[in-house]
């Protein structure tokens, strides 16, 4: 695959990446752990979506570059201001659970992504995303475990769970397969469960990737009313039109969140707003799926194990409840209202006015980000409604996004479909907190925020007008374009 040097992120791929690997996500430039990078270059997936990204980026160069994370201060990671004293407390108890690497004895596995939220959810502060070192390679072998790590598992690259795309009988599957298990560790004595076969899943292209989303505002994010995305959704509507930009709600459809796997979880008919495919509703919701998902630890909304292997399990189902003897209530609260409760309490990221590049760039950058089209589904800002917590009633929430699902064309396709989202169809990433991270788009396939702009056109993309205009900005635009997005 060609390379262009555009970014910082693709020089360190020139140097890092494995040269028909053609993932690129390596991490930038700066960040202070450049000195491993040498050390994982493991090939990953050869993908017909990757060398989309390159064909993109060769017919676009330009004098822009991707400025790279901004430094200190991170401003993100504190609670809402205006909380109360039990809002507070709730808020602590939350981060500390969120942060508690767990064991097999506490539910842990059998197969699980890693052991805490923290590992995966930790950049630029707890409630983020994938930190520059992904804790999922030391954890393959922690406590002895015998993990083989994955070929698109990298030192320096993102934190990655796996979907296969199909079943061996060429039926939909679309689920998580988690990279690990706890067989050979130290705390699961007699334990004997497998890996799936990631190199044969990777060799049949069967497989796909999700980093994490990061979860600071994720409260004004679940207290916008219905009403509020579907009459955005309405606005400008012919601007939308001329570019050929849709966006539809993500309905949550009774036994149908994942399709072709029947029966797995009913709901109410309302939006789901969370995850990369807006698939999941609540973040009580999505706290107890990713407890049980990632980590293996079943809990009151998902009280089944994943794996069953009796062998495996060292503790009762399920394996985290409330404790209805605590001390206190709030210390009694079960893990996942905890989580939930820490999650919904987390004030939003704040941007910078001045870095990088000065205000008058970040501002021209602004407009510019209206003017070229990106606001059409990059919503600046949506407003929640009556909300019980007094701290997230009737707030501005400057998302940008419209949490609403766009077809992203052939290139960022991953061909798995979530509720009424196709294999196409992604949300409107949100971009608050984007000057933090280090990684880009759902499978985290590039570190270069020009390269994750330019990937938005392939064909069939909704964002295929917009792009077109982007690429026409003479650089000095596209320079206080892409200041304005890492001042986020
Ligand atoms: C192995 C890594 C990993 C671990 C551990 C993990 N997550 Fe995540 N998290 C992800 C990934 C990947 C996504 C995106 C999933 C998707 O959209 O399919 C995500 C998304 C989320 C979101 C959605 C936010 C949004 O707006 O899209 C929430 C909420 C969340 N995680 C909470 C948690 C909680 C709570 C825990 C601990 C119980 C946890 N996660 C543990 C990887 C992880
Ligand atoms: C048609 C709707 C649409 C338009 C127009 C659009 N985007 Fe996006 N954007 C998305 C979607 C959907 C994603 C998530 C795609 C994925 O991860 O596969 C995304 C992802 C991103 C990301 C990566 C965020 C992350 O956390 O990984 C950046 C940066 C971004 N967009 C910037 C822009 C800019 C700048 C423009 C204008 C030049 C723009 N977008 C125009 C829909 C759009």
């Amino acid at each position: 695959m060609k390379r262009h040097v555009i970014g910082s992120g693709a020089l360190l791929c020139l140097l890092a990446c494995n040269g028909g690997g053609g993932d690129d996500a390596a991490m930038p430039a700066g960040t202070a752990t450049k000195a491993i990078e040498a050390v994982q270059a493991a090939p990953s997936a050869p993908s017909e979506e990757m060398a989309a990204v390159a064909d993109a980026t060769a017919t676009a160069t330009s004098g822009a570059r991707d400025p790279g994370p901004r430094g200190a201060p991170f401003g993100a990671g504190e609670p809402l201001a205006g909380l109360g004293a039990y809002e507070l407390k709730a808020f602590e108890l939350g981060k500390e659970d969120f942060s508690e690497a767990e064991a097999a004895d506490e539910g842990l596995g059998p197969t699980m992504n890693l052991d805490s939220c923290l590992g995966c959810h930790s950049q630029p502060a707890a409630g983020g995303t994938s930190p520059p070192i992904n804790p999922q390679v030391a954890f393959a072998s922690k406590l002895s475990a015998t993990n083989k790590v994955p070929a698109f598992i990298r030192l320096n690259g993102p934190v990655r769970e796996a979907r296969f795309v199909r079943n061996p009988d060429g039926t939909p599957d679309g689920g998580v397969h988690a990279l690990f298990t706890i067989a050979g560790r130290t705390d699961a004595l007699g334990c004997q469960v497998r890996q799936p076969d990631f190199a044969t899943a990777l060799a049949n292209r069967n497989v796909v990737f999700r980093i994490p989303t990061p979860v600071f505002g994720a409260g004004l994010i679940e207290a916008i009313p219905d009403r509020e995305i579907l009459a955005n959704a309405a606005r400008l509507a012919s601007a939308k039109r001329t570019l050929g930009i849709r966006g539809r709600g993500n309905w949550v459809v009774p036994f149908q969140t994942i399709s072709g796997q029947a029966n797995k979880n009913g709901n109410d008919g309302t939006l789901g707003r969370f995850g990369w495919k807006a698939q999941n509703k609540s973040l009580l919701v999505f706290a107890g799926e990713a407890y049980n998902v990632e980590m293996g630890i079943t809990n009151d909304l998902f009280p089944t194990e994943r794996d069953e292997t009796e062998a495996c399990q060292y503790t009762a189902q399920p394996n985290s409840s409330a404790d209805l003897g605590a001390a206190t209530p709030v210390e009694g609260i079960a893990s996942i209202d905890k989580f939930a409760a820490f999650m919904r309490l987390l004030a939003p990221p704040r941007p910078s006015t001045d870095a990088p590049g000065g205000s008058a760039s970040i501002a021209a950058g602004r407009a510019l980000f209206d003017s070229v089209g990106c606001a059409l589904c990059h919503v600046p800002s949506l407003r929640t409604g009556n909300t019980a917590v007094a701290a997230l009633r009737y707030q501005p929430v400057n998302l940008f996004s419209d949490l609403l699902l766009h077809d992203m064309g052939t290139g960022l396709a991953d061909g798995v479909a979530q509720g009424q989202a196709s294999g196409r169809e992604f949300r409107t990433a949100p971009l608050w907190g984007l000057g933090q991270r280090l990684f880009f788009l759902h499978d985290g396939r590039t570190a270069d925020l020009r390269q994750a702009v330019l990937a938005h056109r392939s064909d069939g993309s909704e964002a295929n007008g917009v792009i077109t205009r982007y690429v026409n900005l003479v650089d000095r635009e596209e320079q206080d374009l892409l200041n304005f997005l890492r001042s986020l």
